[in-house]
């Protein structure tokens, strides 16, 4: 069976976006792969978190992989600062990456731009991303599109480790869904949706409820033109809403197009919350049901656990390759 690793930061409450460019891939994957889940903790503090909101937000995203159909009997799920070889391995990735290679990354400088002061984590964190996936000796990686040149940097370091240190790593492959990999932001659908923007009307997060998602959605940006047409260039903001209505529903665009055919966006965008909400109530029963139980952690505490065993072994073999520490069997 070929191994999957992914992972998502708990750095908000997290978006359809979050949820159509990775989590709905990874329950239809879990099935014919070995799976490894992250919740990436230790990338959630390149930029500043408040310390109670990032407790609940990791405790959260792990309640919503649950809900969202992660079995843990298929797939191992853990925090990532709880296994430290994620830490250790990236520590020596960042000694295998140039900078100049990390400055050309777009989410850096996405992050970094009109900052003052910006911590070298934002910097250095793809590295701890190469690290995550090349532990687990993983296949492929289940990401929306923004993710795509981080995995060209793991790919790019695995080979470098490789060519340098002996053939330890496996390489990996990206997976990018082909409708989904980048849902754009209601306010502004040339930007991508994001759980730590902080206007809060460009995204709906997976526990909006009905009313919000509604009201989300009937002031999302669109255009004057009053045609419901797929068109990303000339209509970012009708194609958006198409996307996420086909994705939800099941439906092909072009079907859409047909169906709502002389009909105006207030039609339009009623039917495309009440897809929202039809996807996302039966995961919130579920994640508040998650959320009051004890089962939570036991899945945490036995994810950590085999994460551990499999990543330690890995570590070893790196130190091992380059000389680190004495030599051990
Ligand atoms: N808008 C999006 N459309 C499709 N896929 C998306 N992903 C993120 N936003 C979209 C995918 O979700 C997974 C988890 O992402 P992450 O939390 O590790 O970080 P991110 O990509 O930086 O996501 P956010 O929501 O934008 O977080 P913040 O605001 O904290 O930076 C990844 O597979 C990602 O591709």
């Amino acid at each position: 069976m070929k191994t999957i690793f992914s992972g998502i930061q708990p750095s908000g409450v997290i978006t359809l976006g979050n949820y159509i460019g990775a989590m709905k891939q990874f329950v239809e994957l879990q099935h014919d792969y070995n799976c490894y889940f992250c919740i990436v903790d230790q990338h959630a503090i390149t930029v500043p978190q408040d310390r109670l909101a990032l407790r609940k937000n990791i405790r959260s995203l792990a309640a919503f992989y649950l809900a969202v159909g992660i079995d843990p009997n298929k797939s191992t799920l853990f925090i990532q600062s709880e296994v430290p070889a994620h830490a250790q391995a990236g520590w020596i990735l960042q000694c295998i990456a140039y900078i100049g290679e990390l400055e050309r990354m777009t989410q850096f400088k996405d992050k970094s731009a009109g900052k003052e002061a910006v911590s070298a984590g934002l910097l250095t964190y793809p590295p701890l991303m190469a690290a995550d996936i090349l532990l687990y000796s993983t296949d492929i990686v289940p990401v929306g599109e923004d993710q795509k040149q981080h995995i060209e940097l793991t790919r790019d370091l695995a080979e470098r480790f490789n060519k340098r240190y002996g053939d330890i790593f496996t390489i990996p492959e990206a997976r990018i869904p082909k409708i989904g990999a980048r849902i754009m932001s209601l306010t502004d659908p040339t930007k991508k949706m994001s759980k730590s923007d902080p206007n809060q009307k460009s995204y709906i997060t997976l526990l909006d409820d009905a009313k919000t998602i509604e009201k989300k959605v009937k002031s999302a940006v669109t255009d004057s033109e009053g045609v419901i047409r797929y068109d990303k260039e000339n209509k970012p903001g009708v194609s958006n809403l198409l996307t996420i209505y086909s994705i939800l529903a099941n439906e092909p665009i072009e079907q859409l197009e047909a169906r709502y055919a002389g009909k105006g966006y207030g039609e339009f965008k009623a039917d495309v919350a009440e897809a929202i909400i039809n996807t996302l109530t039966p995961i919130q029963e579920k994640y508040y049901e998650l959320m009051e139980s004890t089962k939570l952690d036991d899945i945490l505490d036995e994810g950590a656990e085999k994460a551990n065993r499999v990543a330690s072994k890995m570590l070893k073999k790196m130190e091992n390759a380059i000389g680190l520490g004495r030599k051990r069997k």
